[in-house]
């Protein structure tokens, strides 16, 4: 059989690792009460307002959405204090992503990411062609100097993820004004917020204050982190409207499902939903950080809902047995940590269940 062969771009590409469902260990082990921290999910659910919403919504499925997401649109464009013509929505804001690449990219143009840096980025640069140009992240944290220093005629887009999946670190106010000031008004700024509403730090920057001095900004933001959506793929994108309307030219129709248009709209009233997943989170850092120093663990600052640790040795025995005694976190190998897990922060009793686990495991 001589089946076709992908394109060139393609060939070598690896394919995205999601984190292991609950089901399948249960399922694989004969085990109950397995707890999945591994995928930087919210875990107290969805706003009761967003199910409700959805639920309620579920009669219409015969109906195509609406593919401009008008009501959404509206909405968030008004929550924001911006124009809706500078919004663009995504079946996740990994799809937003991909529509930047696919905008802006074309084969032998270069795309500037960290190290350890969401690995969407990498993907979504090969799939078109274009080439990595990668900057060192020695401490774990993105540094935009190094990374304005790789600009080149070439370079396209440059990916900052702020907080950085699977790192949890967070750039600051200065250096990121300095990048901003200095990045070419032609190249692609892509800041991945997906987790900045966790953030407390007031170092910390918004960058959609940045939008508006010429440069080419694009802030992406989701629905499937702290609103706890991850299940409706909702994403998205914030740029000038020249920007926006490009990338609608190669959006796909109806990317944007109705249910997750209608569970958006729903979430964004929930603003004590939001609060009490903050305090949840803060404190189960907290508690989970202070337990990691007593186990004489290192970890990487945390501005989120996950803490990146290093084991010092391979992993994958300590994420094993991890899963024997019912606890799913992330192994982050594919990002080049070798010695690394990825713990998600969730509830008290999942965070209790982490640390009585890995103690045990650890022989701590
Ligand atoms: C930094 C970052 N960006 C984007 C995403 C994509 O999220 P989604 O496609 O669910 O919106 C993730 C998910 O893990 C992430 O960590």
């Amino acid at each position: 059989m001589t089946l076709i062969k992908p394109n060139p771009f393609v060939g070598d590409l690896i394919p995205y690792v999601p984190g292991k469902p609950v089901e399948e260990l249960e399922r694989e082990l004969g085990i109950s009460g397995a707890v999945k921290i591994a995928s930087n999910e919210n875990p107290l659910g969805p706003s009761p307002l967003a199910e409700k919403a959805v639920t309620e919504a579920v009669h219409n499925l015969n109906r195509y959405p609406d593919g401009d997401a008008f009501y959404l649109k509206e909405k968030l464009s008004n929550k924001l204090g911006i124009k809706p013509e500078t919004l663009i929505f995504g079946n996740g804001s990994n799809d937003v992503i991909d529509i930047a690449a696919r905008t802006f990219m074309k084969p032998g143009d270069e795309a500037i990411f960290g190290e350890y840096a969401f690995i969407v980025y990498p993907i979504v640069t090969q799939a078109v062609g274009a080439k990595a140009v990668i900057s060192p992240m020695p401490d774990y944290t993105h540094n935009l100097r190094d990374m304005h220093s790789r600009i080149t005629k070439k370079t396209k887009i440059i990916f900052i993820a702020n907080p950085n999946n699977p790192t949890g670190t967070m750039v600051g106010q200065d250096e990121f004004e300095w990048f901003i000031e200095n990045v070419p008004e032609d190249i692609l700024v892509l800041v991945d917020e997906a987790y900045f509403e966790y953030v407390d730090d007031e170092d910390y920057p918004n960058s959609l204050e940045y939008h508006d001095n010429g440069k080419s900004i694009i802030t992406v933001r989701t629905f499937s982190k702290i609103y706890g959506l991850a299940g409706l793929r909702l994403g998205y994108g914030i740029a000038h409207e020249d920007i926006i309307s490009n990338m609608q030219r190669v959006r796909h129709p109806f990317n944007s499902n109705s249910l997750s248009q209608i569970g958006a709209i729903a979430a964004l009233d929930d603003a004590e939903h939001i609060e009490r997943t903050k305090t949840i989170n803060r404190e189960g850092l907290h508690y989970v950080t202070q337990e990691l120093e007593k186990l004489n663990i290192p970890y990487a600052p945390s501005y989120t809902n996950f803490v990146l640790i290093d084991l010092g040795e391979d992993p994958m025995a300590t994420y094993n047995e991890l899963l024997k005694e019912g606890v799913i976190v992330r192994p982050v190998m594919g990002y080049g940590l070798k010695t690394h897990l990825r713990v998600t922060i969730g509830t008290q009793e999942e965070n209790e269940k982490f640390v009585n686990g890995i103690k045990k495991v650890l022989g701590k």
